[in-house]
């Protein structure tokens, strides 16, 4: 996959410009950059040896890929729609534009899979689906999936229509949520109602449950693909 698209226009995928700007707020970067080991932790990764083939699935700017430099993975690789020119330089790391429900990566050559606050981003259960299947076919046998993302559950809708009042927007962190909910909401509008059947296609597939646990607004699910005749 060396046809980088760097940058991809609004019209490819479901994210505006905009959102990817606020998303990219440097406050909010650190903040996120903070966060992720206490998150890793809870899906197993930071017990993970270091020379695994490590794949993350919708990697953005690359913020998940370099905590996993920092804490001495070795062999790092991203996918997304969108790339940067920076991430698209970055040597620490192997970047592959593409969409993750049908990538052009060979089977069955990674360890582990992470799909990090991102898996809402698929827009719907059936592309959910072909995701499970697509990291199906690219984890070696006794190879892992974790995926951290929000459910559909009422207090999550709750909270997102409260988020998406401008009236309420009053700490900056509200503000700054509020907006990335209000951009992702011509997707999440549709995603959030089929909940039932994306948690019926993460938790009730091919892969066995390793971990599973959540807070108020997360899961945090580590799936194995069992070895044949296991
Ligand atoms: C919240 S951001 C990613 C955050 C990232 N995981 C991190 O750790 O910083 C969601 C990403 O999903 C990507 N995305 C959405 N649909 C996709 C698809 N079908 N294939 C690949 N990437 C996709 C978007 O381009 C966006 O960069």
């Amino acid at each position: 996959m060396s046809d980088f698209k760097i940058n991809a226009t609004s019209e490819d995928r479901n994210e505006s410009d905009a959102w990817l700007e606020t998303y990219a707020n440097e406050d909010e970067r650190k903040r996120r950059r903070k966060e992720m080991p206490a998150k890793l932790e809870r899906l197993g990764l930071m017990d993970a040896p270091r020379d695994i083939q490590l794949l993350d699935l919708c990697c953005g700017h690359g913020e998940a890929l370099d905590v996993f430099h920092s804490l001495d993975f070795k062999n790092l690789t991203g996918i997304d729609l969108t790339i940067s020119e920076e991430l698209a330089a970055d040597s620490r790391f192997t970047i592959h534009q593409g969409d993750v429900t049908k990538t052009d990566l060979p089977d069955e050559s990674y360890d582990w899979l992470t799909c990090i606050h991102s898996l809402h981003h698929l827009a719907s259960a059936e592309n959910v689906a072909k995701f499970m299947d697509e990291s199906w076919r690219l984890l070696k046998p006794g190879g892992r999936l974790s995926v951290l993302d929000f459910p559909g559950s009422p207090q999550i809708k709750m909270a997102f229509w409260f988020f998406r009042q401008p009236r309420l927007h009053v700490t900056p962190y509200l503000k700054y949520f509020g907006s990335i909910i209000q951009e992702e909401w011509c997707f999440l509008k549709d995603y959030l109602p089929q909940w039932p059947q994306v948690r019926q296609h993460l938790w009730e597939g091919r892969f066995e449950v390793e971990r599973s646990s959540s807070t108020l607004f997360y899961y945090y699910l580590t799936l194995r693909k069992p070895h044949p005749g296991e």
